[in-house]
């Protein structure tokens, strides 16, 4: 077993059904942690506690909609009436949005921040009395890179995610002495089923990394008492874009405008229904 042990603490992992949540369930139940696993599709979590059970007997999920508060509160009461504890908390649930903002709706734009967002929130909010009572935790809240550096077509999904940044920092600043732990993870470009799920084309066509690099960072964040990894670490465009919108923000904004241009016939329909809407 390579790492620090987590024998026998108690780990909520949401959105474990694939992808990075997958991963980081895995891992920790492979440490020796007593994994929650949480997502909306039951087979796929019925076929991952049946695999972390293997390491550690007490792995069990958790099936519904984290977009609904009694849902994402039911996650971690249920969890501390069982376990009789809770150690560490990864709000990884998320959902992507990449849609311009031309054809974006007003309850898709509720949706994300529900699920992206508020259910982050829900499921702190309920976490922090019992790791209050236990004398500590940590709460690892993966945000995303394009929260720092925001992609066309993405202004509601980054803003969800920028959102979730603020939280974690004013968590860190709030939970100070209380031995509660609040830190953000930010993933640039990841090889997970996200992709395969945006609504409209992606300009990005560079690399997708491993999602081991998140579940590392999420250890060390966890370990090291870090408060934000950006992963992949030495990524050139994403040193580049950081170093960038510290020094020249606008030379940044504009480079993200160019990366995917906005065609002319796109302002046209939009505008040719505005018109016809009446607006
Ligand atoms: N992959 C990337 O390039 C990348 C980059 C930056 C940040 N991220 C962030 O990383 C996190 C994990 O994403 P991923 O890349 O691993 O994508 P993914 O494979 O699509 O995983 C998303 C997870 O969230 C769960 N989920 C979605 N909506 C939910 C809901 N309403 N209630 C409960 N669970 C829900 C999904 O499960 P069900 O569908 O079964 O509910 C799934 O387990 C997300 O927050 C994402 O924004 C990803």
């Amino acid at each position: 077993m390579a790492g620090k042990s987590y024998r026998d603490q108690v780990v909520i992992v949401t959105g474990a059904s694939s992808g990075i949540g997958w991963e980081t369930a895995r891992a920790f139940a492979r440490r020796g942690a007593v994994v929650v696993s949480v997502a909306r599709r039951e087979d796929r979590l019925e076929r991952l506690t049946g695999e972390l059970r293997a390491h550690a007997p007490g792995c069990s999920h958790l099936c519904g909609d984290l977009g609904s508060q009694a849902f994402a509160e039911h996650v971690v009461r249920d969890t501390v009436a069982r376990h009789g504890r809770l150690d560490v908390l990864v709000n990884n649930a998320g959902i992507s949005k990449h849609k311009h903002v031309f054809h974006l709706s007003g309850e898709e734009a509720e949706q994300v921040t529900r699920v992206n967002f508020l259910s982050a929130v829900w499921t702190t909010l309920a976490a922090i009395p019992p790791m209050l009572t236990r004398g500590g935790g940590a709460i690892v809240n993966v945000s995303s890179f394009a929260a720092k550096v925001v992609p066309p077509r993405e202004a509601v999904y980054a803003g969800t995610k920028a959102a979730m940044n603020a939280f974690t920092e004013g968590l860190w600043s709030d939970l100070r002495g209380s031995g509660i732990h609040a830190a953000i993870v930010l993933p640039g470009p990841i090889d997970t089923d996200i992709w395969k799920k945006l609504d409209e084309s992606p300009a990005y066509a560079g690399p997708l990394y491993p999602p081991g690099i998140v579940v590392d960072a999420i250890f060390e964040a966890i370990e090291r008492r870090r408060f934000e990894i950006t992963v992949p670490r030495r990524s050139v465009p994403l040193v580049a874009a950081r170093v960038l919108r510290l020094i020249a923000p606008g030379m940044l904004r504009l480079g993200m405008r160019r990366m995917d241009p906005v065609p002319e016939t796109l302002i046209e329909q939009a505008r040719a229904r505005a018109r016809s809407s009446g607006s």
